[in-house]
């Protein structure tokens, strides 16, 4: 017997001044992206922003429905838009910011099991490492790949 131990980083930042031009303009899409939540029941707005590999930036939103199973996560919706309209083109970045009531939460809001499990995949089918940023009116996250958030992704089929 062994015991093995996972190790994961992540960056913290404490204002959106602190990231990168390119994250901070992700950043800010996810955030844009809030204005297209539809979230009737929970009240819990989230705006998802992915960058393609050739800079083509896909928003997303939570959507709701009065059958709850039928409605889907923003960064889902992002993702699946994406996947769909721009199959061979690689998702490399995804940015997340969640409001309530019309306010950045202040703590990132952090993302599903299913949406990670999503991410996971379209990094496995890009074969490139898609970074994750967690977007709060507080502090901000930011996980270089998916496996940060999801280790022993499923992915043996
Ligand atoms: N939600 C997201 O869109 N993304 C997350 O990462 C967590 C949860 C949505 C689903 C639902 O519309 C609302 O937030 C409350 O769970």
């Amino acid at each position: 017997m062994e015991t093995r131990e996972y190790r994961y980083t992540y960056e913290v930042y404490s204002s959106l001044d602190e990231l990168s031009a390119e994250d901070r303009e992700l950043a800010d899409a996810a955030i844009s992206a809030l204005a297209g939540s539809y979230a009737p029941y929970s009240g819990f707005n989230v705006g998802a922003a992915l960058r393609l590999e050739d800079g083509t930036v896909v928003k997303g939103a939570n959507q709701e429905n009065a059958a709850y199973p039928s409605g889907l996560c923003a960064e889902r919706t992002a993702m699946f838009s994406a996947g769909a309209a721009y199959p061979d083109l690689a998702q490399r970045s995804i940015a997340v910011a969640a409001s309530q009531n019309g306010v950045l939460c202040a703590s990132p809001a952090s993302p599903c099991g299913a949406c990670r499990q999503v991410m996971a995949q379209y990094q496995t089918k890009a074969g490139k490492s898609m970074s994750v940023i967690l977007v709060g009116g507080e502090m901000i996250y930011k996980f270089a790949r998916v496996d940060d958030l999801l280790p022993f992704i499923f992915d043996n089929i």
